[in-house]
């Protein structure tokens, strides 16, 4: 205030003081002096017409109109009120004036040129349908987008002789990391898990963004990364993605906001193409994850020569049937009601599969307490007995994932296990090949899917009922649950 008191009167001639500039060089120097991630909108009462913002890592967006100008943190949000929009590029800020329009400029004050785009708003139409349909319950929406999510998805998919995977040499890397958090870290378990399975003589693991930057795993050209996001603007992914760059490590990027931070900077991108999520909860955005994730894998078994391009093929048959195969997983809605009536009340419920199911039953977990609040774990159905069963009294749910035909067996002993401690189990089985699914009172049930690799795609949408259930009966509300947020722009 000082400062600018002084700067004004030292103006003498009427007129000649730029109010504008002068807030926008204190906003600069402040910014300079901020230390982490920040995005922030300013007022001056000085010029009651100019809005400034800056942001640093963080997201930000602006968009305007012919009724005025927005500033968001979420640019996908952008589109549902002005068509035209760009995320303020990292260590900017910008002016947004009545009078002179938006100036933007980089925080060392040279002016940035960056040009508006035309918003996708396709999406905006889809889940404006679907919302009506479901008065603007927003979990129960996506869920039920999840089909038309899966098809669009698949469509997309690149094809494995097309230019897209021409440019990514897959068969030249050591190593493939699938990185990821919370959801998306549960897609990256199932990429690497069905990598390792296809690619038997590639290094492939998965990790968590968080801890994955304070690891110290060598990263060069050698070396590959998936960093799988549904809102791309997560700041521990985008943490790893700035750092592997500097290392001059590929950056695939599995992204479903197609104008976030990951999907600007990565190398590569695949869009998931789910259509905007906007309940918390992220529940369609995870099944075109695991959808892209298998396709990736076999993609990448293709490269090295460690499949057929017959079994590739049948991938990519598979994946255009997904869409009616996640349509008949949504027949469970009575059966998923039915066993959130029974666990509404109770203290803890935990999720068991072992291999690709114990992914879901993570996810399960995940969804389960995030909307609910009620204590849910997944676990490898091996592991359970090494600890975690101490927990099972008499009448603790435990829903039992039993979609892989390799490991349902033994997914079978850790129920016989856990049912001898008096828990209530509920399965979520496969229908016989040529039978229509039928999910029973309490017990779930996919549609037959010849390659089983795939069953995972769908296993988490009657997951998802029990969790968006569970949450109603108990008067909690599914789209907002308390302590979260819908992107972690925060590490
Ligand atoms: O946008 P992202 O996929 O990067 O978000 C990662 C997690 O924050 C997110 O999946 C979170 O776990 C969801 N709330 C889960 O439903």
């Amino acid at each position: 205030e000082k400062e600018y008191n002084e700067a004004a009167q030292a103006c003498v001639a009427p007129g000649a003081f730029d109010c504008e500039a002068f807030c926008l060089n204190a906003i600069l120097k402040v910014a300079a002096r901020l230390k982490g991630a920040f995005a922030i909108a300013v007022l001056s009462k000085h010029t009651p017409s100019a809005v400034y913002a800056a942001r640093c890592e963080s997201p930000l967006a602006v968009g305007y109109n012919e009724d005025g100008f927005y500033l968001l943190s979420d640019i996908d949000a952008l589109s549902e009120f002005t068509s035209l929009g760009t995320p303020l590029d990292n260590k900017s800020a910008a002016v947004i004036s009545l009078s002179d329009g938006i100036k933007f400029v980089r925080f060392d004050g040279t002016e940035s040129a960056q040009r508006f785009s035309v918003l996708e708003k396709s999406d905006k139409k889809t889940h404006g349908d679907t919302e009506k349909q479901f008065k603007g319950d927003k979990m129960l929406a996506e869920i039920y987008e999840t089909p038309s999510a899966l098809e669009k998805c698949a469509l997309n998919f690149p094809f494995y002789d097309s230019e897209f995977f021409r440019r990514i040499p897959l068969n030249s890397f050591d190593e493939i990391r699938f990185i990821g958090c919370g959801t998306a870290y549960h897609a990256a378990l199932h990429g690497a898990f069905l990598t390792r399975k296809l690619c038997k003589k590639l290094t492939v693991s998965a990790h968590l963004a968080s801890e994955y930057l304070y690891d110290n795993y060598r990263e060069d050209t050698s070396v590959l990364l998936v960093l799988v996001s549904q809102s791309g603007e997560t700041a521990d992914t985008l943490g790893v993605l700035r750092r592997a760059q500097k290392n001059r490590t590929y950056c695939l990027a599995v992204v479903n906001c197609e104008s976030s931070a990951l999907a600007r900077e990565a190398d590569f991108c695949i869009f998931t193409k789910a259509g905007r999520e906007v309940a918390v909860a992220s529940t369609k955005a995870y099944n075109t994850q695991l959808l892209i994730l298998t396709l990736l894998a076999y993609n990448i078994a293709g490269a090295r020569g460690q499949t057929t391009v017959s079994k590739l093929n049948n991938a990519y048959e598979t994946a255009k049937k997904i869409g009616s195969y996640a349509a008949a997983a949504l027949e469970n809605e009575c059966a998923a009601k039915a066993i959130a009536q029974e666990i509404k009340e109770k203290k803890d419920v935990f999720f068991i599969g072992r291999g690709l199911d114990s992914f879901c039953a993570l996810e399960g977990a995940l969804k389960l307490k995030e909307v609910s609040y009620i204590h849910a774990e997944g676990f490898a159905a091996g592991e359970l007995k090494h600890g975690s069963i101490a927990l099972i009294e008499d009448g603790t749910p435990v829903i039992a994932l039993l979609t892989q035909p390799e490991t349902a067996q033994k997914t079978q002993n850790g129920i016989e296990e856990v049912k001898a401690r008096g828990a209530a189990i509920h399965r979520l089985t496969v229908a016989n090949s040529g039978k229509k699914s039928k999910a029973d009172r309490c017990n779930l049930v996919l549609p037959h899917i010849e390659n089983a690799d795939f069953l995972p795609v769908i296993a988490t949408i009657p997951l998802n009922f029990v969790a968006y259930y569970t949450a109603l009966y108990k008067g909690c509300d599914a789209d907002k649950p308390r302590n979260l947020a819908k992107s972690v722009t925060v590490e």
